[in-house]
């Protein structure tokens, strides 16, 4: 895979798909990590004399113009920390963007607007490929968190393009998710977390194989819990998934990893985070539900992770949204912070997390993919990787 600081870009259109899929309350950008993201590939690409034009899409329209969906917001947040205007196109393909590309100069930018309006975008389609390859002689993916889509943008175009790279933020990404599955160094920790094994199975499945110890916390403990034999009261289970569970314990012996579970919790009557909070232990009694991991279970996970050489962390341990339920959630973030070692966090719910705790600058690397950090752990090939690997 090459990277863009290979190519001359020097007056070339530059076609550089990004993922600026950022959060938006009442036409506000809540959190612009994803733009900010992308800067060193777009100073890079400007600085050096591309005619740069930038593709995304944003949230999940249904395949026709929602003004919703816009990217203007983006385009005047872009505009703020480049301390530039950032055009918006009307449109992402045809012959009047097309025009608007050509009378770029070098140095010069233009964000096209949301890929998603068009439903050929999330179809991979071979003319809308074209069309939008048509409007580039250099084409970029920094687009980490949408590597795991098959679309025209991500995948698609690069069969209509002469030359492609990846951008730095693509190449920073699979750098340091590439160290925890390839070649780590150890002990390799891992932490997952969140409601579901279901969501989660494939990564336990295939971190098994390289992790020297994996915790688990969350809902998704009380399954494995289950499987254990311990009783969780009125916690989340996912009964279909106890198997699953029993197998990956299995596994884990087999592998000598050692598969650490909750020993004990902090129980609430209701998830509503106003009521009650209990600490009990080893399993949930009837009547309460276990929502966050326990003091006990902290000092087991901070002494498991203060061993780490590298720690991958994936889901949060509690309802953390609720201030009642964040304790062991944010012990987390403090044992991560703590260990001294490469820490890397993957997936929306436990970045939000970072990022509330305000420890975001402590941690060595944030991945801005969520479904794509998932997948990549899980060793499945990303088609936006695969798509920029020579043929
Ligand atoms: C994301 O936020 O995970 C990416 O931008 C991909 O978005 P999608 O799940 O709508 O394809």
């Amino acid at each position: 895979m090459r990277v863009i600081d290979e190519l001359d870009l020097s007056g070339k259109r530059v076609f550089a798909r990004v993922d600026f899929n950022v959060p938006l309350a009442g036409g506000e950008i809540t959190d612009d990590t994803r733009i900010r993201a992308a800067l060193p590939t777009i100073r890079w690409a400007l600085a050096h004399g591309a005619r740069l034009v930038l593709a995304s899409h944003l949230g999940r329209p249904k395949g026709s113009p929602e003004p919703k969906y816009s990217l203007r917001p983006v385009a005047e947040a872009l505009g703020g920390l480049l301390g530039r205007p950032v055009p918006l196109a009307p449109d992402c393909v045809g012959a009047a963007v097309e025009a608007q590309v050509e009378a770029l100069r070098p140095g010069d930018v233009l964000l096209l607007e949301n890929l998603r309006f068009h439903p050929q975008e999330e179809k991979n389609e071979e003319g809308f490929s074209r069309s939008l390859g048509r409007l580039t002689d250099v084409y970029v993916n920094d687009a980490f968190g949408t590597a795991h889509r098959a679309h025209s943008s991500t995948a698609g175009i690069t069969r209509f393009v002469a030359e492609k790279a990846a951008g730095f933020l693509l190449r920073k990404e699979c750098e340091y998710l590439g160290k925890v599955v390839l070649d780590p160094p150890r002990p390799l920790v891992a932490i997952l977390g969140g409601a579901k094994v279901s969501d989660k199975i494939g990564v336990i499945d295939h971190l098994l194989g390289k992790v020297d110890a994996l915790l688990i916390g969350g809902a998704m403990a009380y399954t494995f819990l289950v499987a254990r034999g311990l009783s969780v009261g009125d916690s989340l289970v996912e009964r279909d998934r106890v198997d699953a569970a029993r197998r990956a314990m299995e596994e884990a012996t087999r592998r000598g990893a050692a598969l650490l579970l909750p020993v004990d919790h902090r129980a609430s009557a209701s998830l509503e985070g106003d009521g009650p909070v209990e600490v009990v232990g080893p399993g949930v009694p009837d009547g309460l539900k276990g929502v966050d991991i326990g003091p006990e279970t902290e000092r087991l996970f901070a002494t498991e992770v203060a061993k780490a050489k590298m720690i991958f962390w994936n889901g949060p341990m509690g309802i953390f949204e609720k201030p009642a339920f964040a304790r062991g959630t944010m012990s987390m973030v403090d044992a991560l912070v703590a260990s001294g070692a490469t820490t890397i966090v993957g997936g929306g719910d436990s970045v939000a997390a970072v990022m509330q705790s305000g420890k975001q600058d402590r941690i060595s690397h944030i991945s801005t993919g969520g479904g794509a950090s998932l997948e990549f752990i899980e060793g499945r090939t990303l088609p936006g990787l695969a798509a920029l690997e020579d043929s």
